[in-house]
């Protein structure tokens, strides 16, 4: 049967979901049914998680076994704290998050998929160790000890103290939580369909998400976050902003953090990211990156108004944690903490009704040629 085709599968369903929810027109995003901007005033990382993968908003006891679950899942195995060890230090972290993934795979070898109560600690697991192994090769890479997870602390309390050996303020951890909430979901995005590839052939989840987190890497998806904090540095004042950006766009060049697949307005995440930024600044004093930023988003949108390039998700969220001191490059192993949540969720309702993926193609090629001897070509 002949079809289109559609490069990038850009409009084609892959799957049938009711994890989430993106109107690209009015700019809305919804985790089942509820906004955002409502799980980020309400709700906390781990609550939205539980909502992604289980359906509704957990009971207080349903909730309280959850979060205990993964708070006693957050240690990692001395050979994984060993394997971190053994990566260059120059290396990139996501490099070193999909590796130490792929390995508690090894640890933890369930192979049978239609095991409801393993695949829940699977889930559990990965979602509490990612944090863990984050944490632990940002420490090793610069020379210092892995601290061990403390079970007092909330999760995002809990990988910021990993990160620092120091209880973070309040108002950091607290918004570095609304950036998980934000960052734990959004539809048929690369990420999570290249995990549904995976996951479609049987595979464990170890390395479903692993297959997600290099989905996830490159700068046209998460990997745009470290780009635009590297952009607003260049730049440096918002003086300087118009020619930097008239000479990118003369060169055919993207601006990062802008633009996206589904949205033609504003992403509603990149509205909510401000709003955490200003209350960041407020408490803790501003970021210089923060005003080149407000600038670039004012010229980009007038120069690029035909092609309705906005901002996304990860225009300001590296803002965020620039001013939290995370190093940039632990910006997209960032993401993927979060987003494993919305990848697992994929997950469990593509084990309910699994169809291995295999698309058709166009061939474009020749048929029937010759073999032509080596020595005659
Ligand atoms: N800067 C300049 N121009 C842009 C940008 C941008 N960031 N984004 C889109 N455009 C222009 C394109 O050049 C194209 O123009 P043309 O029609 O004259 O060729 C038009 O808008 C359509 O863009 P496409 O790249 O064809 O649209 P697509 O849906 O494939 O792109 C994408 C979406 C890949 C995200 C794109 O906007 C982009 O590369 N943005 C920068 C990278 C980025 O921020 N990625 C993060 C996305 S959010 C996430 O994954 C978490």
């Amino acid at each position: 049967m002949p079809h289109d085709f559609m490069p990038g599968l850009a409009g084609v369903p892959a799957a049938r979901s009711s994890v989430s929810d993106v109107d690209g027109e009015r700019g809305v995003l919804e985790y089942r049914g509820i906004r955002v901007e409502e799980l980020c005033a309400k709700s906390s990382f781990l609550e939205t998680a539980s909502l992604l993968l289980f359906g509704p908003l957990p009971s207080q006891s349903d909730l309280d076994q959850f979060v205990g679950d993964i708070t006693i899942h957050r240690r990692i195995k001395y050979r994984i704290v060993d394997l971190i060890k053994c990566l260059p230090e120059q290396g990139h972290p996501m490099d070193a998050l999909q590796a130490a993934v792929a390995a508690l795979g090894m640890f933890y070898p369930g192979r049978n998929v239609q095991d409801r109560e393993n695949n829940y600690w699977s889930a559990v697991r990965l979602i509490a160790k990612l944090p863990t192994i984050v944490a632990a090769y940002a420490r090793i890479r610069r020379g210092d000890d892995h601290i061990p997870p403390r079970d007092d602390l909330t999760f995002s309390e809990n990988f910021l103290y990993m990160l620092s050996e120091k209880m973070p303020e309040q108002v950091w951890s607290q918004v570095l939580d609304s950036c998980l909430i934000l960052h734990a979901e959004h539809t048929m995005n690369a990420s999570t369909f290249a995990g549904m590839v995976t996951a479609s052939t049987l595979a464990d989840p170890y390395t479903v998400v692993s297959s997600s987190i290099g989905a996830l890497k490159g700068p046209l998806h998460g990997g745009a976050n470290e780009e635009v904090v590297e952009m607003l540095r260049e730049i440096g004042t918002p003086g300087r902003v118009r020619a930097y950006l008239e000479r990118k766009l003369k060169d055919k060049q993207k601006i990062m953090g802008l633009g996206h697949r589904v949205y033609k307005v504003k992403d509603p995440r990149a509205t909510i990211l401000q709003t955490l930024c200003e209350r960041l600044f407020k408490e803790c004093g501003a970021s210089p990156l923060y005003e080149v930023a407000l600038e670039v988003e004012r010229v980009a949108v007038e120069l690029l108004a035909e092609k309705e390039v906005h901002p996304n998700v990860d225009f300001y969220s590296g803002i965020i944690y620039d001013k939290l001191g995370i190093p940039v490059e632990f910006f997209t192993p960032i993401f993927a903490m979060a987003r494993v949540a919305g990848w697992l969720a994929h997950w469990f309702e593509q084990l309910k009704e699994n169809k291995l993926y295999r698309p058709d193609q166009i061939y474009a090629g020749e048929h029937n040629r010759p073999y032509v001897p080596i020595e005659k070509r």
